[in-house]
């Protein structure tokens, strides 16, 4: 069992891959014996395999289409963990407030399903092997599951808070890194984040006062955020004094 926390804005280890070769799979070693053995991918060699292709797209070296590959193919892994969190919200969320925080998810989920698609294409494009199989989401990841389960609609806004904030820095990253390697991928993350960056304002909204702080400030998990913002829909606000939750004004 996982017991550390969540960070979505952890940076995977980039690994140069080469372009020739089979690029080493990511994670293999730290794999449980019982799913390699439920699924022995390596068996399936002499049929399938996940080396770069002797194509990328034009004016790409071979090497760069690989290397912008993996860097897409982390971003597929973060957001296909994040529609799998936005469901489990969607599922999970209680209280008052449930059937706002409910209906707004699904569009939300929807539309990061739709990056899904364009990222994996894009990987395939590339002349990359896309994969969103539940064993490389854990191999790959950085960060554990979501931490909470049923709770209530604020406490589940306060977590999804703290985990668009790491999707989007990690995304953002991406987009500084991807300026001199492929513009193109790069045009792909700026027009996704902008989206992601709109859920985000929707999720903080619902946090935020007149005075614009934030009810889960300083809170850089998911637990506590969710916690932190429970005490305060609690104790009420203090946006009814005129200040603001975090002390602004
Ligand atoms: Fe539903």
């Amino acid at each position: 069992m996982k017991t550390t926390t969540r960070s979505k804005s952890a940076t995977p280890a980039k690994s140069t891959t080469s372009a020739t070769s089979a690029p080493p799979k990511k994670g293999a070693a730290a794999a449980p014996a019982a799913a390699l053995e439920r699924r022995p991918r390596g068996s399936a060699s002499r049929v399938s395999s996940t080396r770069q292709a002797s194509f990328t797209v034009p004016t790409l070296s071979l090497e760069n289409g690989a290397d912008v590959a993996e860097r897409l193919q982390q971003r597929l892994i973060s957001l296909l963990d994040l529609s799998l969190t936005l469901k489990h919200i969607h599922w999970n969320v209680v209280g008052p407030n449930f059937i706002g925080v409910h209906e707004m998810l699904d569009p939300q989920y929807a539309g990061v399903q739709a990056m899904i698609d364009d990222l994996a294409e894009r990987v395939a494009t590339l002349g990359a092997v896309p994969s969103g199989l539940p064993g490389r989401i854990v191999d790959q990841r950085t960060w554990t599951d979501y931490d909470l389960d049923r709770a209530d609609s604020i406490a589940h806004l306060g977590a999804l808070d703290v985990v668009y904030q790491g999707v989007i820095s990690d995304h953002r990253r991406e987009i500084e890194e991807l300026d001199e390697l492929d513009p193109v991928s790069q045009d792909l993350l700026i027009g996704q984040s902008a989206i992601l960056e709109k859920y985000h304002w929707m999720v903080r909204s619902h946090l935020a006062d007149w005075a614009g702080g934030m009810s889960n400030a300083g809170a850089d998990s998911e637990l506590g955020a969710a916690q932190a913002v429970t005490n305060k829909s609690r104790s009420g606000n203090g946006s009814r004094s005129g200040r603001s939750a975090d002390g602004r004004r």
